[in-house]
């Protein structure tokens, strides 16, 4: 059978070239960094080359960057390494678990936290953020980009804020690194998290930016990897992947965006279909993603049968399918209970052709088509509620 992937927001596959660099470091070179032998100099060499294209990507410094095992850890590491007992801190109802449950635990250990809300396309309002601020605030953490719709936030208008105030600002970029330019100082954030696996590096690596003078308290506590804020011995091939992609990722953003026309061309394809809707639409998105609802439907129905015909797409975070609850990130923007468990997610990636949205298009239409014909009398409430 015929395998269509569009569900890159979950992962994504190495690039050949990825692979390439990194396959000398699993048997050839594969000396622990940290060592002073030939072996080690390697490489430390190697991770150090790392750490320039990432830098480059980002527009940071070398040293501001810190290597994790991926975006959870660098999330977690930006807000635990910043927030202490009796601070406040800011974020969204729209952000990733690796944010929220974070935010989550810190409330149970005695901290403030505030959520603010999102309007209908899923988008924060700075001027309620910055309502929000207290004198206790100390971390604001607001989302690039969000994992299920891709919508943008304002980030530089969020990063003003926060210098303004003096707390410090965090975002969450792993669904926008690669996607959209990104330049720290533009953004004036202190702390910023990528991951390895959204942008065709391996699984289970990442970093964390950290802006010079940025005072973190460290998670794990061992060696003086990392310049002490995160002790381990690295992961020195997964390191040379994320290097190695970031790089490749920034030449194609200087190429031009080649993933908006794959996602509007199927947003086109897919919205023909009757009371089917993109969620997140009329505000800046991230090219790859596309959230879309198909009322009187069952997401997750859909989602398995179209992987039946071998398209392979999500209901939302892969982290969160096989949740019950729907959607936290479209209840936020508004949406019924009934129209978050009716959206699915598309996620391109740059194996992807025009030709497989053309075939995927195809595959949606008549797949909803027979699922309606299943449930017509939740078709006809669905459409009753509007
Ligand atoms: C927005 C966002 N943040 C954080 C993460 C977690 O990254 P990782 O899978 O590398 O831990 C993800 C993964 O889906 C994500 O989409």
């Amino acid at each position: 059978m015929r395998r269509i992937y569009f569900d890159n927001g979950a992962t994504t596959p190495v690039l050949p070239e990825v692979f390439e660099a990194m396959r000398p470091y699993f048997s050839q070179q594969f000396g622990n960094a940290s060592s002073i032998h030939h072996h080690g100099q390697e490489t430390r060499a190697a991770v150090e080359r790392a750490r320039e294209l990432v830098a480059a990507l980002l527009g940071c410094r070398t040293g501001e960057l810190v290597f994790t095992s991926g975006g959870t850890e660098a999330d977690n590491l930006a807000i635990f390494g910043i927030v202490g007992p009796g601070d406040h801190l800011i974020t969204s109802a729209v952000e990733h678990h690796a944010v929220l449950n974070a935010c989550k635990h810190l409330e149970a250990e005695g901290c403030e936290v505030t959520y603010v809300p999102v309007d209908g396309r899923g988008v924060v309002d700075p001027q309620t953020l910055r309502r929000a601020l207290r004198p206790a605030t100390k971390l604001i953490t607001i989302m690039m980009a969000n994992n299920e719709t891709g919508v943008l936030q304002s980030v530089k208008e969020i990063g003003a804020i926060a210098a303004e105030a003096d707390v410090f600002f965090h975002t969450d970029a792993v669904q926008a690194v690669g996607k959209v330019p990104i330049d720290v100082n533009q953004i004036d954030c202190d702390l910023l998290a990528i991951s390895g696996h959204k942008l065709h590096a391996p699984q289970g690596v990442g970093a964390l930016y950290v802006r010079k003078g940025t005072a973190l308290q460290p998670m794990l506590y061992g060696g003086r990897h990392e310049r002490s804020r995160r002790a381990g011995t690295e992961n020195v091939p997964g390191i040379v992947g994320l290097g190695r992609a970031a790089e490749l990722a920034r030449q194609k953003l200087k190429r031009g965006d080649e993933l908006a026309p794959m996602r509007d061309r199927l947003e086109r394809l897919v919205s023909q279909i009757e009371y089917a809707g993109v969620n997140g639409a009329g505000t800046p998105r991230v090219p790859q993603t596309s959230s879309m609802h198909f009322d009187g439907i069952d997401g997750e129905a859909l989602v398995i049968a179209l992987d039946l015909k071998g398209l392979a797409i999500s209901t939302g975070a892969a982290c969160s399918s096989g949740a019950i609850e729907p959607s936290h990130v479209l209840l936020a923007m508004g949406m019924s209970h009934d129209q978050a468990r009716a959206s699915v997610r598309f996620s391109l990636g740059q194996q992807n052709t025009m030709e497989e949205v053309e075939v995927a298009a195809g595959l949606v239409a008549e797949t909803v088509a027979r699922l309606r014909e299943l449930s017509p009398r939740e078709v006809a409430r669905a459409v009753r509620r509007g």
